[in-house]
């Protein structure tokens, strides 16, 4: 495995390769949710290529930017043992000048639940996956529905900047009680990793009724904040079709139940396709 820290690295790396790339762009802290993703991006591509990059620009003021969890080590050792070919690891002075052009996120799309949460983090998140999508050369690149408003956007910036490359949507790892994986897991003491499982828990309900029969958005999302009571705050509950706008109706087949709420300190989100 190469490690490329510079920009000039990663493309003297990339000569070599002469074949498919898949691509699994990181922010590190390595867990079976990203490992899934490497998994898959090693079986169909030729070469792989992950990065690891916590991107300042996607974390608001006050955010965990200096906090965030960095495991180098154990990283490095994951990407070996999974046959990464080429370790993407950038400084901030590789990525970025000091005054950029910057990519926005749409102003609906970009702006609701994460993004009027967050906003201008979809902004800066654009703005690096392009970076990384350009400086990759992949042919595909995999990115998790755990993280399904990011999905949908860079789905959107790859069609509308025309990018020559084919985002793959990967499947929500979890751990055996149901909780999505997420590097901000470590935050969570035991007592808060069991009232975290609610969320999980108010999606497997949601569905449910789905599978019942019950389509309304407003009966689901009442019956959803139930459950989610354990949590310390929800931020939102939000039926969107694949595109995310808003329904009044589950349509099966092509909608998202998404939750965010705050269990202890961490911010956690979650959701399921129907
Ligand atoms: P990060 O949070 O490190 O996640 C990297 C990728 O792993 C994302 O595509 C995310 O959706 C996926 N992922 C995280 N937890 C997952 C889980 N439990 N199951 C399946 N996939 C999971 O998302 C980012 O980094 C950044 O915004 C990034 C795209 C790298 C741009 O900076």
């Amino acid at each position: 495995m190469i490690i490329a820290r510079t920009i000039e690295a990663l493309q003297k790396a990339k000569e070599a390769l002469d074949g498919s790339i898949g691509f699994v762009p990181t922010m590190g802290a390595l867990h079976h949710g990203h490992l899934s993703l490497i998994q898959q991006a090693r079986k169909e591509n030729d070469y792989l290529i992950v990065s690891i990059f916590v991107n300042p620009t996607q974390f608001l003021e006050g955010e965990d930017l200096d906090a965030y969890p960095r495991r180098e080590e154990a990283d490095r050792k994951i990407c070996e043992v999974a046959g990464v070919d080429i370790l993407f690891m950038p400084t901030i002075d590789q990525m970025y000048e000091r005054d950029e052009l910057c990519i926005g996120a749409p102003a609906i799309r970009g702006y609701i639940l994460e993004g009027e949460k967050r906003p201008g983090h979809f902004d800066g998140m654009l703005q690096v996956v392009m970076k990384l999508l350009n400086l990759s050369s992949a042919t595909r690149a995999y990115f998790g529905k755990k993280d399904a408003q990011q999905l949908a956007l860079i789905t959107q910036m790859v069609k509308n900047y025309f990018m020559d490359v084919q985002i793959i949507p990967c499947e929500i790892v979890r751990d055996d009680k149901g909780l999505a994986l997420s590097s901000r897991n470590v935050y969570l003491t035991e007592e808060e990793k069991q009232r975290a499982l609610s969320l999980s828990r108010s999606l497997k309900r949601a569905s449910k009724m789905v599978m019942a029969g019950e389509l309304d958005v407003r009966t689901i999302k009442k019956e959803m904040m139930q459950v989610l009571s354990e949590t310390d705050r929800v931020e939102y509950v939000a039926i969107v079709d694949r595109d995310f706008n808003a329904l009044e109706s589950v349509e099966i087949g092509n909608s998202i139940i998404l939750v965010a709420a705050l269990v202890g300190k961490p911010r956690l989100i979650d959701n399921i396709w129907i």
